[in-house]
């Protein structure tokens, strides 16, 4: 067994050698595909393999923008199926994989935990066997596994920001999940020496967000005239980050951080959720040029709360920020307008989305409401 101090350069940022070989799972996800287009636009060289099982969540149009890129190869594959994934890592030569893959929604979880359990911490767990039966104590490769501030539990209004060091308390089927596979993920570094790195994020937005979640289902219900429903009192405060920031800062993560560490990465911007949806009404009345109801505030619904559902998260994202010189760029302001410009603008993007297994998702998770 590698003890971590005898792979002394592993904890050592990764050295600029270009080009990298990139496998991102859940490349064609929200972030995962927000990561494929800031990658490819800042690493132009570098190859980027995606892996990605096309589940309700994953849709190849999110990198359309891509098709003629030369270093791009989507696959379509399950991060639990070990074999395919270790012929893909031989083959293509990997040794950066950014680990997106998952599944990703709240109320999904309560619904049926089952898939979060497989995906999360079993895909994770493939993941990390495969790389260490490959990587074999090499140190100049990278598993970046990207994770959630969900994992850190609830906070009350007074509390401090979730830092690295606050204690795991999840609370949903999913941030359990996640906390498994990051639990996985550290020990992988600990006892193996494989040169991982784990990032916890806070509520992303931006273009590609499935409709399900909160601000992409208000712009798209604001647009068809359908009730808000907001969840509980609408007290609860989420900390929102613009999606490309989050890529920039996982680029420097890979690129600078050092092996086995934890960096948090937030927005900066701690919100209420009733008056994250006020904000995104005012900017809809302003931006859309009709709407079936006007002022799109009227569409405001209190509906019963989500089971379990966190109060408060909040991110300190001071290490991120001294360590490896990473700060949020875009305003939430800016960058509720830009995604609110993407969505009026891409409705060909969002209206195939709302199928019929959109809707039956929809129904029972707004039916008692
Ligand atoms: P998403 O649900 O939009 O995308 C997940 C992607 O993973 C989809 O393309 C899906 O097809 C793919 N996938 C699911 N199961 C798979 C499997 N078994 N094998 C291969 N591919 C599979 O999720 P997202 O919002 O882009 O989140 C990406 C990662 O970031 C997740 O790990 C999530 O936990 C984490 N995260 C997300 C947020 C957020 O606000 N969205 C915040 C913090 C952390
Ligand atoms: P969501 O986008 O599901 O992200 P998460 O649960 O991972 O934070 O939800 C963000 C917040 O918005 C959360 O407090 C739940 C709330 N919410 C609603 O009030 N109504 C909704 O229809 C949805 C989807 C979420």
């Amino acid at each position: 067994m590698t003890s971590i101090n005898s792979n002394s350069n592993s904890s050592s940022p990764l050295e600029q050698r270009q080009p990298r070989r990139l496998l991102v799972t859940g490349g064609a996800g929200f972030i995962g595909a927000n990561f494929v287009q800031h990658w490819a636009e800042t690493h132009p060289d570098d190859r980027i393999v995606v892996l990605d099982a096309l589940t309700y969540a994953g849709n190849r149009s999110n990198l359309q923008s891509l098709e003629n890129h030369a270093n791009l190869r989507f696959v379509q594959g399950d991060i639990c199926d070990r074999a395919a994934v270790e012929t893909l890592l031989q083959a293509e030569e990997i040794d950066i994989i950014a680990h997106f893959a998952a599944e990703s929604h709240v109320d999904r979880s309560i619904l049926g935990p089952g898939a979060f359990i497989q995906t999360n911490v079993v895909g994770t767990f493939t993941l990390l066997e495969s790389a260490r039966h490959l990587w074999q104590n090499r140190s100049d490769v990278r598993f970046l596994h990207v994770s959630t501030d969900e994992v850190y539990g609830s906070l009350g209004p007074d509390d401090p920001a979730f830092t690295e060091t606050t204690p795991y308390a999840p609370n949903s089927p999913y941030s359990a999940s996640k906390a498994g596979s990051d639990h996985l993920v550290r020990a992988y570094y600990h006892t193996y020496g494989l040169p991982t790195l784990i990032t916890n994020c806070s509520n992303n937005y931006g273009p590609y967000h499935f409709p399900e979640k909160l601000i992409p289902l208000m712009c798209i219900n604001i647009l068809l005239g359908k009730p808000l429903p907001v969840y509980g009192d609408g007290q609860n405060v989420r900390d929102w980050l613009y999606v490309r920031d989050h890529c920039r800062a996982l680029d420097r993560v890979i690129h600078a951080g050092s092996p086995g560490q934890t960096y948090n990465v937030g927005g900066n911007n701690e919100v209420k959720n009733i008056d994250l949806v006020h904000i995104i009404c005012e900017l809809m009345d302003e931006l859309a040029p009709s709407l079936p109801v006007r002022p799109a505030k009227d569409l405001i619904t209190f509906v019963k709360d989500r089971p379990g559902h966190d109060r408060r998260y909040a991110i300190d994202a001071s290490k991120i920020e001294t360590a490896l010189g990473w700060t949020p760029s875009v305003t939430l302001e800016e960058g509720l307008r830009q995604t609110i410009v993407w969505y009026l603008k891409h409705s060909n993007w969002w209206q195939p989305l709302l199928s019929e297994a959109y809707q039956d998702y929809y129904q029972k998770v707004y039916a008692h409401s």
